[in-house]
């Protein structure tokens, strides 16, 4: 009988068989990925979106619900920051007291504001009062008077301020005093005496508008730094003290803005800078940093930092590298003062 004999495979035909096999367990293999990606990943990532826009629209509607009728104080309303403020709260439906030393620029804001019309429709009309920060009577009289006509503040945004450019030899007290009383002073002045009827109502949210020079100081700024850091120092405490409260308060500290900063500064004679700075003017615009403004109260955020990569690093660099944020900044003073000298 004749024997049959399995037939050997060339190695070509070993070699195509094998590919065969590979291929097909890649096929395998790559069926069940898209399977788990169609059954687990698809499904994973469209629930974790919807989530996320979820909590997103009841973030905002709890924003709204929050900013929709409430009485919100803006101080330095007349201006930059606090007037891109005062449109954005405006807008969010608040009943906006708007402070200011200027009676006719602060009527000429609620006049701009009332003639908005990208707004829902409950909006109110602003309050305005004039008063000086840096006269304590006239800000103790702003605060009964805002009291008196509204009843109760459920906002405070303590926004004014002056900067000032100078060497510390060349600069008066009297200079110091001036920014002190205005950045620091006077806004401290205005939410103690608005505080007390905070607390009874167990209510109430206290905004600092300072700044990234409240984080770190910069040479030729000496007053600007001094008032900020005061101001950084003194509502973190009242952070502390009246959570007990409920109250809330939020710090933003922001770099460089696009407003009249620098022109309103004041230099070492107590006479006005005058000088768009070059970093002003290319800083973010107002209307962006009162977004962020908006959002930090609307959120309860209890300190922003609103501020580009550098100012970022330089607040990062002087708490964790101090010594080398200290060669910085004596290399930058050189840098202006041969600057000036030139
Ligand atoms: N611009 C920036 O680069 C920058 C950066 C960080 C932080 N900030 C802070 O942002 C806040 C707003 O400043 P801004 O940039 O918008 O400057 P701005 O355009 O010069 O506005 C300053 C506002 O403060 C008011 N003000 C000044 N002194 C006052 C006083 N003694 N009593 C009452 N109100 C007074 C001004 O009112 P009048 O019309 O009466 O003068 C004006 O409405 C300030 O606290 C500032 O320190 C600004």
């Amino acid at each position: 009988m004749p024997t049959v004999r399995p037939e050997r495979e060339t190695p070509a035909q070993g070699a195509t068989a094998g590919k065969g096999a590979l291929s097909k367990r890649r096929n395998i293999q790559k069926a069940k990925l898209m399977d788990f990606t169609s059954t687990v990943i698809i499904p994973l990532l469209i629930g974790s979106v919807g989530i996320f826009g979820l909590f997103g629209l009841l973030q905002r509607m709890r924003m709204r619900a929050y900013l929709q009728d409430a009485v919100v104080v803006i101080t330095g309303a007349t201006s930059g920051l606090g007037k891109e403020c005062a449109k954005a709260f405006h807008i969010a439906g608040s009943k906006l007291v708007l402070c200011g030393r200027n009676s006719e620029r602060l009527q000429d804001l609620v006049r701009e504001l009332s003639a908005m019309t990208n707004h829902p429709k409950n909006v109110h009309k602003p309050y305005t009062v004039v008063f000086d920060l840096a006269d304590t009577n006239t800000v103790l009289n702003a605060a009964e008077e805002i009291l008196k006509h509204l009843g109760h503040v459920d906002i405070l945004i303590n926004n004014a301020g002056i900067s000032y450019r100078g060497t510390i030899l060349d600069t008066g007290v009297d200079v110091d005093k001036k920014v002190m009383e205005t950045n620091y002073f006077g806004p401290v002045a205005f939410t103690k005496a608005l505080l007390p009827s905070m607390i009874k109502r167990r209510q109430g949210h206290i905004v600092a508008i300072s700044s990234v020079q409240g984080k770190i100081s910069i040479p030729f700024r000496s007053a600007y730094a001094a008032s900020k850091h005061a101001t950084q120092a003194f509502f973190d405490c009242l952070r502390a003290e009246v959570e007990q409260f409920e109250i809330d308060v939020t710090v933003v500290s922001p770099g460089y803005i696009q407003t009249n900063l620098s022109l309103n500064a004041i230099t070492a004679d107590g006479s006005q800078y005058g000088v768009m700075d070059k970093n002003t003017l290319e800083g973010q615009t107002a209307s962006e940093v009162a977004q962020v403004v908006l959002y930090a109260v609307g959120q309860k955020k209890k300190e922003v930092l609103v501020a580009g990569l550098m100012p970022s690093l330089a607040v990062y660099l002087r708490t964790l590298v101090p010594k080398l944020f200290f060669t910085f900044m004596a290399s930058r003073a050189r840098k202006e003062r041969k600057a000036k000298a030139s």
